[in-house]
């Protein structure tokens, strides 16, 4: 029996977010979407297309009115506006109308671009999330929100738009490679952090079966994490609040992403700024060093980065001031008081800013010492 959860506003049930091990049941599921009268247009990059469009397509090809699939070059820079005009035409081209469905079958970048021409095409058609990263398992597909970068400003451009379903095959997750599962491993940390010690607790003392993507561990650390995120999202769901917490550790991170051009992985990033995060936490008084320092050193065992060379700090601070999370000209920041508990912090001052970007700055002075 599959597992399920429900994502509810003002408490009505909005989507669900059901947890299988295969594709097998996503034709019923969409079955209550009356997809025989419906064309689907699957949408994914290159990398997804080659490992799971097939089976997706068998699936569902007797089920629906007409069937197409549509892939984008794989990665970030993929993740703009020239996407969303070429995936416009293609619909255009084959007649998609109102009524019809868009599948975002892939990782954050699939479904954040899917989601957002789902929300524009048309002033707005239906879509379903079928996440195939652990990063889009357990944040970018669950609480309804889409867009692409603009410039050098990631997810600059988007709208709150909530998919009709979420489909989860957890069995995806065994063909990641390494570094994009750990990526994925640093938001599901990002949860116990913020939200609940005791889930922190049980990922550590689960480390062992998280390397070894032990599919029960896999199907829970996914549900989990997605139950923290709806706790977060049914409160605030277009975060005018609390739902700020899910940034912690992303200010920083989305800088240092964005100044490495993308070469590091969106989680890697993360990582990087939850310990920069952790670190000013310290400074301001609300960590022990004791507290900071178990945090820093707990993401090393999930394969995770605790310090980067060759970056320019400045740079970095320079960055973070075009992240949108913005309040006039202070940084909404997000700040710990303890393992499991987040709070928003909008006086953090560049100063700090920057002492946080210097303790995780590996320079070369600090090798020849
Ligand atoms: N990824 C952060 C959020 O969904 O709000």
């Amino acid at each position: 029996m599959s597992q399920r959860l429900t994502i509810n506003q003002n408490n009505k049930p909005i989507y669900d977010i059901v947890y299988e091990h295969d594709f097998e049941e996503l034709a019923n599921e969409l079955a209550a979407f009356d997809i025989a009268d419906k064309k689907l247009c699957v949408i994914t990059d290159s990398k997804v297309k080659g490992l799971y469009a097939d089976e997706v397509c068998s699936v569902l090809k007797d089920r629906c009115k007409m069937l197409v699939v549509y892939a984008f070059a794989d990665g970030e820079q993929s993740k703009n506006l020239d996407t969303v005009k070429d995936i416009y035409a293609f619909l255009i081209e084959n007649k998609f109308e109102r009524n019809d469905m868009l599948l975002a079958l892939g990782g954050g970048v699939v479904g954040d671009t899917t989601g957002f021409v789902a929300a524009t095409y048309l002033r707005g058609v239906d879509f379903v999330q079928i996440p195939t990263t652990l990063l889009a398992q357990v944040d970018s597909s669950v609480g309804g929100k889409t867009g692409v970068d603009f410039d050098q400003y990631k997810n600059m451009v988007g709208a709150f738009y909530m998919p009709k379903l979420v489909y989860m095959n957890i069995a995806a997750l065994k063909t990641l490679d390494d570094r994009q599962y750990y990526s994925g491993i640093a938001e599901v940390m990002k949860y116990g952090l913020i939200k609940n010690a005791n889930f922190y607790e049980w990922i550590i003392d689960s480390m062992y079966e998280i390397h070894e993507r032990d599919i029960e561990t896999l199907e829970e650390m996914v549900l989990k994490s997605c139950t923290y995120k709806k706790i977060v999202v049914e409160k605030d769901p277009t975060e005018k609040g609390e739902r700020a917490i899910l940034n912690f550790g992303h200010t920083i991170g989305h800088a240092i992403e964005k100044y490495k051009n993308f070469e590091l992985m969106h989680g890697e990033c993360v990582a990087l700024g939850s310990v920069a995060a952790a670190y000013i936490s310290w400074q301001k008084g609300l960590l022990t060093k004791e507290e900071y320092y178990e945090i820093r050193d707990m993401f090393v065992p999930f394969n995770l980065p605790i310090s980067i060379d060759k970056i320019n700090p400045e740079e970095i601070l320079a960055l973070t001031a075009s992240d949108k999370k913005m309040e006039g000209d202070r940084i909404k920041f997000i700040l710990l008081k303890k393992v499991g508990k987040a709070v928003i912090d909008t006086s953090v001052t560049k100063d700090e800013i920057k002492a946080g970007i210097h303790e995780i700055y590996f320079s070369e002075e600090d090798w020849d010492e």
